[in-house]
């Protein structure tokens, strides 16, 4: 590959990413940081050595068809490579890497507190005073959330993320439970005082609050099905921080409405931006409480990701091997 490879970036990045992918690269930057349209998107991927996308970017068959040779490398900006079709791209030799470990402080924070915001009414007593709705003072017996020392918390994805969630939910006094592919090595089990479940379905059964934590796959779409969303106690909270299309948005929506369940807390959707609305609704009754895909939204952590793409771009161009290629088994 030429040693100033034409990087295309889909979105403004912070600036001394931007910056330093200048002096680095032939580098066409997004200065206004409008989605690219799909046509748009097809140039790119058809004058670009390297493009560098989002998580709003659909990098699917149909867009890599219309590849040229030129393209090389994927250098996604963000952790989920659910955006790419990654099994597309490596039949046409195209490398894709992403941008792992730098974000999981961030995110894992980001589900403490909306682990907390449900049951503690978070979202609900930050409107009260701002708003100008009624508050006649402090009361024994007014807005009463629910206790969360003493909980069991179910994680679902025991990866990077849903240990650094682990580990913050311990200090908080619940107890932790998880699925996951593979279970952990018991050292980690033992260091996080965490308690494997084989069945999800029995796990889901027993929990006070889930926390979505794995990537989306194939084989994880709609994992928190209709069906298992009901194996769900009534008095249960669901917290999302991984993709949308891990839960049934539409059935959690109605178990929510329903009151089936307690709460949800999520900051990802099936349709981003769209939300249902449904959701929407629901956040208006404080029944949900609903951030905009921010888990990762942190200036450190934005210039963190932008320093792995261009390192994945760097060592690439010089004919090595990027430190986080993404293989088909990790897919
Ligand atoms: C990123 C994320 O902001 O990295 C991820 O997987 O979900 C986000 O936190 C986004 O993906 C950027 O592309």
């Amino acid at each position: 590959m030429k040693k100033r490879p034409l990087v295309v970036v889909t979105r403004r990045l912070p600036d001394v990413i931007e910056t330093r992918m200048r002096e680095l690269f032939d580098a066409r930057l997004n200065h206004d940081d409008a989605p690219l349209s799909q046509e748009a998107l097809v140039a790119a991927v058809r004058e670009a050595d390297v493009l560098v996308p989002t998580v709003t970017d659909r990098i699917d068959a149909a867009l890599l068809g219309q590849a040229s040779e030129n393209l090389r490398l994927i250098a996604n900006f963000g952790n989920g490579v659910d955006n790419i079709d990654v099994q597309t791209a490596m039949n046409r030799g195209i490398t894709v890497t992403n941008t792992p470990g730098v974000l999981t402080e961030d995110t894992a924070d980001m589900t403490m507190g909306l682990i907390l915001a449900g049951p503690r009414r978070l979202a609900e007593g930050a409107r009260v005073v701002p708003d100008d709705l009624e508050w006649h003072g402090w009361s024994p017996t007014w807005m009463l959330g629910r206790r969360i020392w003493g909980k069991r918390l179910g994680i679902v994805g025991m990866g990077r993320i849903g240990q650094a969630v682990a580990r913050r939910a311990r200090a908080f006094g619940l107890s932790i439970h998880y699925h996951n592919r593979k279970r952990l090595p018991a050292t980690v089990e033992d260091q996080l005082e965490a308690t494997y479940w084989e069945s999800l379905d029995q796990m889901l059964a027993r929990m006070d609050i889930i926390s979505v934590n794995c990537p989306h796959t194939p084989a994880t779409y709609h994992l928190l099905s209709a069906r298992r969303l009901k194996l769900l106690k009534r008095d249960a909270y669901v917290v999302n921080t991984a993709r949308g299309e891990v839960v049934d948005e539409m059935a959690l929506a109605r178990m929510l409405e329903a009151n089936e369940l307690a709460g949800a807390a999520l900051d990802v959707f099936e349709n981003e931006p769209a939300v249902n609305p449904k959701l929407v609704k629901l956040a208006r009754q404080n029944k949900v409480v609903l951030l905009p895909h921010l888990g990762s939204a942190t200036i450190e952590g934005r210039v963190d990701m932008g320093e792995k793409v261009i390192v994945n771009i760097k060592t690439f161009i010089d004919g090595h091997r990027p430190p986080d290629r993404v293989l088909p088994a990790m897919l």
